[in-house]
């Protein structure tokens, strides 16, 4: 089931996402992306990529939050607002989706936001149709 989530929800993590964009640690792409996940219980887990000089070691914005959230005991979660220096509406690459649909359900909002402050609201299960799942591991 889709979860709903209102506009001055949106517009609240909006902000706390840009807030999140600037502490990016970005010396080789100067790009910089925020992320707000909102949990279950409330609160919310800000992140921002942390880039490595081996290109490949870096850390997406979303999985910085993701893990902050996980390492903090939390494994349930309402909405991911995620926004990034580009007009274009920021959405979460591949690996961030995979890593997401282990605590978030199909339904959980994920807003794609730009960075004036434009948005679309998708779902994880829009992002990440059919992914693999608990029950894929079952042998019988
Ligand atoms: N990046 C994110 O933080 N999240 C995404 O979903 C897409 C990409 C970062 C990784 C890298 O630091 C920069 O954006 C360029 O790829």
């Amino acid at each position: 089931m889709n979860s709903t989530i209102h506009d001055i929800e949106i517009k609240n993590m909006l902000r706390m996402a840009n807030e999140a964009r600037h502490r990016a640690y970005v010396p080789y792409s100067h790009f910089r992306v925020g992320a707000c996940l909102k949990s279950a219980s409330g609160a919310y887990y800000l992140g921002a990529n942390i880039e490595n000089m081996s290109y490949g070691v870096t850390n997406c914005a979303e999985r910085t939050a993701l893990f902050k959230a996980v390492y903090d005991g939390e494994r349930n979660f309402e909405a991911l607002l995620i926004v990034s220096d580009s007009p274009n509406y920021t959405v979460p690459c591949g690996v961030c989706r995979q890593a997401l649909s282990e605590f978030c359900n199909p339904g959980m909002p994920v807003i794609c936001a730009n960075r004036n402050g434009e948005y679309r609201a998708l779902t994880l299960g829009d992002l990440l149709p059919n992914a693999f799942s608990p029950e894929d591991m079952k042998t019988e």
